[in-house]
């Protein structure tokens, strides 16, 4: 994957629920009449519902150019003879269809592809079984393959525990109509992803079936009949939090056509997490548009849209704060354990992740976020989730990324519509904004960034250095704030190649030991940087850019530059390089050294050292400086038009 050098932008529209597409996929089999779906994903686990219902006699009309299908029903429950059903690896497709062909008349096997095989069934089969159904597991109990003698269902009433999977509820909720004395639905235990549920009543209501709801535990549905009806479905908000999170961790602004906030997918409330996180929200009426500001921290409870759980940890590994993940215990129980997962794969990348019995805690430190090769376990979520590291990490790579046409198969190149396009570098400041602590690499990489791309070269860092050089020289008290400004203020600095103070070399004497000691005390005196940042600007402005470096360029002097970037290394790595470029530190004082001087850059209160909102990560422990640079240099090329 390569990084967005820039911030992700665009409008698009996505493929549809596969939520809203199996249920309605269902219903319309079930119906009397031809039923029109618009807005109809096409994806593996949609393939899985329709050949299904193809198999019992559902005839369909496919029109997939443009999202389309036209399926004319069975008028009531399906009649087989022998019928073998395999759901592949869809959730929906078992266990919406389960209780359905166990209404029907005849004997059919349900199987699906070993993910599904693992995943529990045991609720359902159990339900079932309270309610006169013959259901016999092949393989292990509680779960596929299973064979259904099918010969309809009389009893009318079923107590279920939601806790595992609301899917168990839709199934016999959908069902329920084609029992002969309909069905009320007692729930033992409180819901998990209660909005599931809702959406099930709401599709069933778009084919004439009404669903009661006495009180919070029970449903109650009449004998009845499906009829077609005509059904726009909504694109998937599962499938929409990758591409508002993409806004997020890349500073950028996403709309999203055709959601709002009537929407009826509970995954929509994601936005309200983002929003919390500090990005801002706006909902049209066709749309709701992300634009990416801070990403705070905080603890969310995603019970009802768990959906979502990777697409906000990846994101943590992005924010300022904790980010706490509760509720979703049951999310182990999915495609893979997607709590365990999620850690293993973010922990390669740098973040630190804890689980929880019913979550996770992500950790997040930027200074050590790095690429990997990451794994997906057949979960299109893990696919999907990792991607978005790899919008501000470089090298991050996804090992059998086609695990996405379970139910977007072209997401990778949806996320590619949001990449930045190559700006004209007429009227703007073509400022490369390199930051970093020390021994990352920076200095050296910015100079031969600057050659590479033949733009100026400022070294801020420099500036820094000479003004403390100047107070030594003046034995100024570095705690005198305002006499430190005052010298700043009145000293020439020449920056480039050399740097001069006053007109006199002191390219060496801004090195020593002595200076490194002294200039982050120089440097967090706020009257100082005021000084010195207004010539940055001033130069870089009159330049028409350039490449800066330094600690604070891309959060502070430039915020707007065009690209970003923060050099990062291991501390050990780091300590050792310093270490090669001074004759007169042990390592372990250079060591020292540096971590004092990172504690005083990042925690003083003006322009703390900091990752720049959006800015593209790289740790340099592992490469070489032509390789930073060329990488650099494609990213910057990338973004700014030669
Ligand atoms: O080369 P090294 O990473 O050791 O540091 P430098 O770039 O020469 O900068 C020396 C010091 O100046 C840093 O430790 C910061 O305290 C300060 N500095 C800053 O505050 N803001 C900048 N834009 C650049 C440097």
């Amino acid at each position: 994957m390569q990084p967005f050098a820039a911030p992700a932008e665009g409008i698009i529209s996505l493929p549809g629920s596969k939520s809203q597409t199996n249920r309605a996929l269902l219903c319309a089999a079930l119906s009397e009449g031809t039923s029109r779906l618009s807005g109809v994903l096409y994806a593996e686990d949609t393939e899985a519902m329709l050949e299904a219902i193809v198999s019992f006699g559902a005839v369909v009309e496919e029109d997939r150019q443009n999202f389309e299908i036209e399926v004319t029903g069975i008028a009531g429950a399906p009649v087989f003879q022998e019928l073998a059903i395999n759901a592949r690896q869809s959730g929906t497709t078992s266990r919406f269809l389960l209780p359905t062909l166990a209404a029907g008349n005849g004997r059919v096997t349900l199987d699906g592809d070993q993910e599904l095989r693992a995943r529990p069934f045991s609720e359902q089969i159990d339900a079932l079984r309270d309610l006169g159904c013959e259901i016999e597991e092949l393989d292990k109990r509680g779960g596929l393959p299973v064979v259904v003698s099918a010969r309809g269902v009389e009893r009318s009433e079923v107590e279920i525990a939601a806790a595992t999977s609301s899917q168990f509820v839709s199934g016999l909720l959908l069902a329920a109509p084609l029992y002969s004395n309909g069905l009320k639905i007692n729930l033992t235990s409180p819901a998990i992803s209660r909005p599931y549920i809702e959406l099930t009543v709401e599709v069933m209501r778009d084919f004439g079936v009404l669903v009661e709801q006495p009180d919070d535990s029970t449903y109650v549905v009449n004998p009845g009949h499906y009829r077609a009806a005509e059904v726009h479905i909504e694109p998937d908000a599962s499938a929409a939090s990758y591409f508002f999170a993409a806004a997020a961790i890349t500073h950028g602004r996403v709309r999203i056509t055709g959601l709002h906030s009537e929407s009826r997918q509970g995954d929509i409330r994601f936005v309200d997490v983002l929003e919390q996180l500090g990005a801002k929200v706006v909902w049209g009426e066709n749309y709701i548009e992300v634009e990416g500001d801070r990403i705070r921290g905080g603890t969310f409870d995603l019970r009802d849209f768990s959906d979502t759980t990777q697409t906000l940890a990846a994101l943590a590994a992005f924010a300022e704060n904790d980010i706490e993940i509760t509720g979703v215990g049951f999310i182990r129980r999915k495609e893979t354990d997607r709590i365990a997962a999620m850690r293993t794969e973010l922990t390669k990348c740098g973040v630190e992740v804890k689980e929880s019995e019913d979550g996770l805690i992500v950790r997040p430190n930027l200074w050590s976020l790095k690429g990997a090769r990451v794994d997906t376990y057949n979960d299109h979520r893990m696919a999907m989730s990792m991607a978005l590291l790899s919008l501000r990490i470089p090298r991050i790579e996804i090992n059998d990324h086609e695990c996405v046409n379970k139910t977007f198969p072209d997401f990778f190149s949806r996320l590619e519509e949001l990449r930045p396009k190559a700006k004209s570098r007429e009227n703007t400041v073509a400022v490369a904004a390199i930051d970093g602590p020390a021994g990352s690499g920076k200095s050296t990489v910015a100079r031969l960034l600057a050659t590479e791309l033949k733009l100026p070269h400022f070294d801020t860092g420099a500036m820094y250095r000479a003004v403390a050089v100047a107070a030594l020289r003046a034995e100024i008290d570095p705690d005198d704030q305002d006499a430190t400004a005052e010298l700043a203020e009145q000293t020439k600095i020449a920056i480039g190649d050399r740097t001069f103070i006053d007109e006199v070399d002191a390219t060496d004497e801004i090195r020593t030991p002595e200076v490194d000691q002294l200039v982050s005390v120089v440097a967090a005196n706020p009257k100082v940087r005021r000084v010195l940042v207004a010539q940055q600007r001033k130069w870089a402005t009159e330049l028409g850019g350039g490449v800066m470096e330094g600690r604070d360029i891309g959060t502070k002097v430039f915020p707007d530059a065009i690209f970003k970037a923060f050099l990062t290394a291991q501390p050990e790595v780091r300590a050792r390089r310093r270490y090669g470029q001074s004759s007169i530190q042990t390592l372990g004082d250079v060591a020292e050294d540096i971590e004092r001087r990172d504690q005083i850059d990042s925690t003083r209160s003006d322009s703390p050292l900091q990752v720049a909102p959006g800015a593209v990560v790289i740790d340099t422990s592992d490469l070489t400086v032509e390789q930073v640079v060329s990488e650099l240099a494609n990213m910057f090329r990338s973004v700014v038009e030669d």
